[in-house]
């Protein structure tokens, strides 16, 4: 058996879910369309043709669910505003929608949960889309206004705030790849909605900043860790090179350095992306953020060879997608051979800390920016017993050898602050519906109960402790 591990005392423990994956109440209180609304709509887009209209309820049973996280020991919650709800068609504000997220912070204040506020997880106005979305400069500013407007409801009883959640996700996934709303297939779409995704964050930052000198600003980012499948060959090098340029350091170093990777402009030179890049634009990006949010499922071994038996990647929709990135057609990805979750992601746990140690590094280790791990969780088939138990070994085996590798990476000097496992509940997971479950609570989509699993039962007993403890599993 293996001994206890501690967390340093200020570690924060928390789970993570966003608005349009668990709210529902897709119509009510003047909530207008966002872009996952239409998109769940297009014939072929999502499995199943699900959509986000009921979801988890959540908007009804929130009180529930703050009650769950209390507990779970919750030390903070990571949930995001939909832009659609607050700003409905991108015109005037609306109090009801505001009052909803009012309500749900009051109640995480008084469970003593610190509310982890993220600003953008992917649900445009479809209005906004309608004038071009994040391909229209205008809608950085756009989101700037929304940030205040949401700072001025909630910035007394809020103190950690996130712009955007993963926007490799909501540019290049969205508007090149076509997988996600608003299901785009454009290289230049997507290089441009990367951008002004980017500039967006700036403007958000330097405004909240304004507003008030003691807020917690920080940022999510997707990122992974790119390998080649053979170190000594030059087209399996310059393969992860393109990977790691086009996900991680094409959001990385306008932030933290103020400038766009060279080879990364080398590579998509002639779509347009200089073209969308104003004078004083990355002086704008690079703000100093208190927090960079890392969101980690797994990483990549590439190659610019075709593997044997690659693993299947996106959602099986009918709607056919492209590559997400603008200039990586020749690279592909090869299995590892190691574990699969439901997503056929592979299960690399020693991924995170080769990452967390590599972002500090490289960018956040000589800065006053803290390092987050803001999701990172597992979809597996998880099977409910006669008596309700949800025994998913397999989640809470994920959970621990993450937390595991977090506890690797502070061990060897990196300064990570906190976790949230993703998700707290089974939600609806994008293109796949509610195909895959990612919860440490399960939710019966019938009858709306939760019910804690196994894995939640195992978050709960590290957060009490403050440690890893052997697993109940073993
Ligand atoms: C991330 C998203 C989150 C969820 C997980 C599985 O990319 O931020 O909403 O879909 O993946």
């Amino acid at each position: 058996m293996t001994s206890a591990r501690p967390f340093p005392r200020d570690f924060l423990f928390g789970a993570a879910t966003a608005a349009y994956q668990i709210e529902g109440a897709a119509h009510e209180d003047g909530r207008t369309d966002s872009i996952w609304d239409t998109f769940s709509r297009v014939p072929g887009a999502v499995i199943n043709g699900d959509n986000g209209d009921v979801a988890c309820d959540h908007y009804h049973r929130y009180r529930d669910d703050v009650a769950l996280m209390g507990e779970l020991g919750l030390q903070t919650y990571r949930f995001s505003t939909s832009w659609a709800r607050v700003q409905p068609d991108g015109g005037a504000f609306n109090p009801l929608g505001l009052d909803f997220y009012s309500r749900l912070v009051d109640e995480l204040v008084a469970a003593n949960i610190k509310p982890w506020l993220t600003l953008y997880h992917w649900d445009l106005p479809q209005t906004l889309e309608d004038q071009g979305g994040w391909t229209n400069r205008d809608t950085a500013e756009r989101f700037r206004d929304y940030a205040l407007a949401v700072h001025d409801a909630l910035g007394d009883r809020v103190d950690i705030w996130t712009t955007l959640n993963e926007p490799w996700c909501s540019s290049f996934l969205s508007y090149t790849a076509g997988a996600h709303a608003p299901g785009r297939q454009s290289k230049e779409a997507g290089l441009a909605a990367g951008h002004h995704l980017l500039l967006g964050h700036g403007l958000a930052v330097q405004a909240l900043r304004e507003r008030d000198p003691n807020l917690n600003l920080g940022i999510t980012l997707n990122l992974t860790v790119a390998k080649p499948v053979d170190p000594t060959r030059p087209g399996d090098v310059d393969a992860a090179r393109r990977i790691d340029g086009q996900f991680n350091r094409f959001f990385l170093d306008p932030i933290f350095r103020g400038e766009y990777p060279a080879d990364v402009l080398h590579d998509v030179a002639g779509l347009g992306l200089d073209s969308v890049i104003h004078d004083g634009d990355l002086a704008q990006i690079r703000q100093p953020i208190d927090a960079l949010g890392v969101n980690y499922y797994h990483g990549e071994l590439v190659s610019d060879r075709a593997a044997q038996h690659p693993l299947p990647g996106e959602a099986p929709t009918t709607r056919v997608v492209h590559s997400p990135f603008p200039a990586a057609d020749g690279v592909f990805h090869h299995p590892q051979g190691l574990n699969l979750t439901a997503m056929n992601w592979e299960v690399q746990p020693a991924g995170l800390t080769e990452l967390l140690q590599r972002v500090d590094r490289e960018y956040t280790g000589a800065s006053t920016t803290s390092l987050y791990v803001t999701e990172n969780g597992a979809a597996y088939d998880d099977v409910v017993s006669d008596d309700g138990r949800v025994a998913d070994a397999d989640r809470a085996d994920f959970l621990t050898a993450h937390l595991g590798a977090v506890l690797d990476a502070i061990d060897s000097g990196v300064d990570v602050k906190g976790y949230f496992y993703w998700s707290l509940l089974d939600n609806y997971e994008w293109a796949w519906g509610y195909a895959k479950r990612f919860g440490i609570v399960r939710v019966d989509y019938g009858t709306q109960q939760r019910t804690v699993k196994d894995s939640g039962h195992a978050y709960a007993a590290i957060i009490r402790n403050r440690s890893l403890v052997p697993m109940l599993t073993e």
